[in-house]
């Protein structure tokens, strides 16, 4: 009998501790992906903004920002605020004089984790 205890107690420390192990794992992953959000969303790569423009802006804003697109007016020169208030609420930041009336433009708040990607392309000196 107090063999059969003692493996008992073996068993229930061993799957205590696999629990510890599958917590803690579960937690790591966690963190590692809250790190990448946080690389993705400091990171301000123009190229990757170049990227992403050219993927989701050039069929109304024209391929080179500094021009009126063909529906969309020229965006170069942005800021992150105007961005930000464009793709994800389509409005515009406080005493902000549009350059359109319209309010055609989509939402398009997918992109939001690219802003600062989109903000390094569209302030990039282009000498
Ligand atoms: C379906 C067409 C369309 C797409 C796609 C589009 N836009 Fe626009 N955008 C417009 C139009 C049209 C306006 C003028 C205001 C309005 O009608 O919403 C505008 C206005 C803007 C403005 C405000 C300009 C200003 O100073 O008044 C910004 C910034 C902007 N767009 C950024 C972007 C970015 C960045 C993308 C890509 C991620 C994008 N837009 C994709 C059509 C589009």
């Amino acid at each position: 009998m107090l063999r059969f205890c003692f493996v008992l107690i073996i068993l229930f420390l061993l799957t205590s501790c696999d629990l510890k192990i599958f917590n803690a794992d579960e937690a790591e992953v966690k963190v590692v992906a809250e790190k990448k959000n946080e690389i993705l969303n400091l990171s301000s790569d123009p190229e990757k903004g170049k990227a992403v423009y050219n993927a989701n802006c050039i069929p109304c804003h024209n391929y080179e920002p500094q021009k009126p697109g063909s529906i969309g007016p020229q965006i170069y020169g942005s800021s992150k605020e105007l961005l930000s208030n464009k793709i994800n609420l389509g409005k515009y930041p406080k005493n902000y004089k549009p350059k359109r009336s319209t309010k055609i433009m989509p939402l398009l708040p997918h992109l939001n984790q690219q802003l600062s990607n989109l903000h390094a392309f569209l302030n990039a000196r282009s000498d």
